[in-house]
């Protein structure tokens, strides 16, 4: 296995030390990432894995809604920031696992798999096989995933990384013809600093 402890310390760096509201890709209205689901699907109680959770108060809105989620992410200090909000939850597994690797075998089937920023860290063509292998492992037939990565036109890097950009005919050839294309946009997200980071949102269900 990989040492993934120098990745770890990177963004445990950022999440102890950066006040939440001014990190790049901070939003307090996550209203854009729900509403881009068809109505209904989040009307029924789903279980939904979240790639890299960071401290985002998408957690907030699904555990409202009744889901049961999967927080995941490589930083155990983002995980413990956001444990510390929401505090113990019998819907939630908790797991600070690096996408670029395996992984657990014992991890449930799930409805939804939401990455918002996650997957564009992973540069190395074997991490990104790596990560849509338990993608594919882990959404159930007739499942959803919905991918919001940098676009093209955004930024090289983010968080002190470079990150690999996404046009919808790359992620397509990630997806297809496993998932089927149900909707994708560009989105501007505008930084707590006020830069512009376009976004490829892209979602997918499973045939
Ligand atoms: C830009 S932040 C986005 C956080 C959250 N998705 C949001 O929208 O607020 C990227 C997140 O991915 C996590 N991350 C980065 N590389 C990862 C990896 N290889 N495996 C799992 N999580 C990772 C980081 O710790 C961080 O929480």
């Amino acid at each position: 296995m990989k040492d993934n402890s120098g990745k770890q310390a990177h963004w445990n760096h950022i999440f102890r030390d950066k006040p939440e509201e001014s990190l790049g890709w901070y939003e307090q209205d996550v209203s854009y990432t729900l509403d881009f689901f068809p109505e209904g699907i989040l009307a029924e109680p789903q279980t939904i894995f979240i790639a890299g959770a960071g401290t985002s108060q998408l957690v907030d809105g699904l555990l409202a809604m009744g889901h049961r989620l999967i927080l995941n992410d490589i930083s155990d200090a983002a995980l413990a920031k956001l444990r510390g909000r929401i505090g113990k939850q019998d819907a939630v597994i908790w797991l600070a696992a690096d996408l670029s690797q395996a992984l657990p075998d014992d991890l449930p089937p799930v409805d939804i798999w939401i990455d918002r920023a996650v997957l564009h860290f992973l540069i190395d063509e074997q991490a990104i096989k790596q990560y849509f292998a338990s993608l594919n492992r882990l959404v159930k037939s007739a499942g959803f995933v919905l991918l919001a990565e940098f676009a093209e036109t955004g930024a090289e890097r983010c968080a002190g990384l470079p990150v690999h950009r996404y046009s919808l005919a790359a992620m397509n050839r990630r997806m297809l013809p496993v998932f089927s294309l149900l909707k994708h946009a560009h989105y501007d997200y505008i930084t707590p600093a006020g830069g512009n980071r376009p976004y490829l949102y892209a979602l997918y269900q499973r045939n």
